[in-house]
C-alpha cells in the first residue's frame, strides 16, 4: 500500500504495555502506526517490531513528551512530513505503572501536577494537534484511554483516578465540538489489566479481589482491550461518539 494512501494512527505511550498492544492491533488492522512515546528507545523497538511483522512502512517511532506543547507540535509536524495525514489518535500515554499507591494526603503537589500534566493536558494537546489534520480529511477517530477505576472509587491513587475522570469529561465535551467535522471522540475504560510491565498500583491481594468481583473470573490482559479500540477507530462506530466503553470483564455495571 502506498504510504500516502495508508491511514495513519498515532498511539501515544505505545512503547510498552497496553499502548504497545493497541499499536500491534491497529497495525494488523492496516494502519500505519506512529509509535509516540517519551521513551525513545522503547518507541523505536516497537516500531521495528511492527515493521518486521507487517512490512517496511507499517510503523515509525516518534519520541514525544505529550505534556509539552512544543514536543506535541513537533509530533504533528513529523506526522504531516511523514505521511501527510492523521486519521486516528489513541490518547494512551499516562503516568501509571511508575506510580506508587499512597493515601491522598501524602500525594506531593508536584506528583499531582505531573500526573495531571501528562494524563490530562497531554490528551488535550494531542487532540488539539490532531483535529486540524482530521478536519482536512473530513473524518477522524479519537480514543481516550480512561480507566474503570473511575467507577470503582479505588483508593490510594487519587491523582490518577481524578485524571482519568477528567478524560471522560473531555471525551464528551470534545465530541460535541467536532461531531460535524466527521470526527468521533470516545473513551475506553479498562479494568485492571496485566501487561508485560511490573507495577505497584495493584497488590497481589487486590488482583484476587478484582478477579472475584468480575463476572468473568480471570485476570484481564491487554488482548481483552484491543478489540474495543479497534472498533472505536473503525467505520463501524461512525455514529457512536462521546461515549465511554468499560472493558473490565463485568465488574462495574453502568
Ligand atoms: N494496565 C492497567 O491496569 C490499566 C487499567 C486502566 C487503564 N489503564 C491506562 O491504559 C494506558 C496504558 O497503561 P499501561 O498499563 O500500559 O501503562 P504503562 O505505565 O506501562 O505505559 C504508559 C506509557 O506511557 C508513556 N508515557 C508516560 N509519560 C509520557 C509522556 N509524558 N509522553 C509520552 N509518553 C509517555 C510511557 O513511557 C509508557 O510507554 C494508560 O493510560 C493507563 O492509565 C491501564
Amino acid at each position: 500500500m502506498a504510504e500516502a494512501q495508508r491511514a495513519v494512527a498515532v498511539v501515544t505511550g505505545s512503547g510498552q504495555g497496553l499502548g504497545r498492544a493497541f499499536a500491534q492491533r491497529l497495525a494488523a488492522d492496516g494502519f500505519r502506526i506512529v509509535v509516540a512515546d517519551v521513551q525513545a528507545d522503547a518507541a523505536a523497538a516497537v516500531a521495528d517490531e511492527l515493521c518486521r511483522l507487517h512490512g517496511t512502512g507499517a510503523a515509525v517511532a516518534a519520541p514525544v513528551d505529550v505534556s509539552d506543547e512544543d514536543s506535541v507540535g513537533a509530533l504533528a509536524e513529523q506526522v504531516q512530513r511523514d505521511a501527510g495525514r492523521w486519521d486516528v489518535l489513541v490518547n494512551n500515554a499516562a503516568v501509571f505503572s511508575s506510580l506508587s499507591m499512597k493515601p491522598f494526603g501524602e500525594i506531593p503537589v508536584a506528583e499531582w501536577d505531573m500526573v495531571m500534566a501528562v494524563n490530562v493536558r497531554g490528551a488535550f494537546l494531542c487532540c488539539r494537534a490532531a483535529v486540524p489534520a482530521m478536519r482536512k480529511l473530513g473524518r477522524g477517530k479519537i480514543v481516550n484511554v480512561a480507566s474503570a477505576a473511575v467507577f470503582q472509587g479505588r483508593p490510594n491513587y487519587l491523582h490518577y483516578v481524578s485524571s482519568k475522570a477528567a478524560l471522560i469529561g473531555l471525551t464528551g465535551a470534545l465530541a460535541s465540538e467536532v461531531g460535524n467535522d466527521g470526527i468521533t471522540v470516545n473513551a475506553v475504560a479498562p479494568g485492571s489489566t496485566e501487561t508485560e510491565v511490573p507495577r505497584s498500583t495493584v497488590t497481589p491481594d487486590q488482583v484476587q479481589q478484582i478477579i472475584a468481583r468480575q463476572a468473568i473470573h480471570r485476570r484481564q490482559v491487554s488482548d481483552d482491550v484491543v478489540g474495543a479500540v479497534s472498533f472505536l477507530v473503525s467505520a463501524d462506530s461512525d455514529f457512536i461518539t462521546g461515549q465511554t466503553l468499560t472493558v473490565d470483564g463485568g465488574s462495574v455495571f453502568r
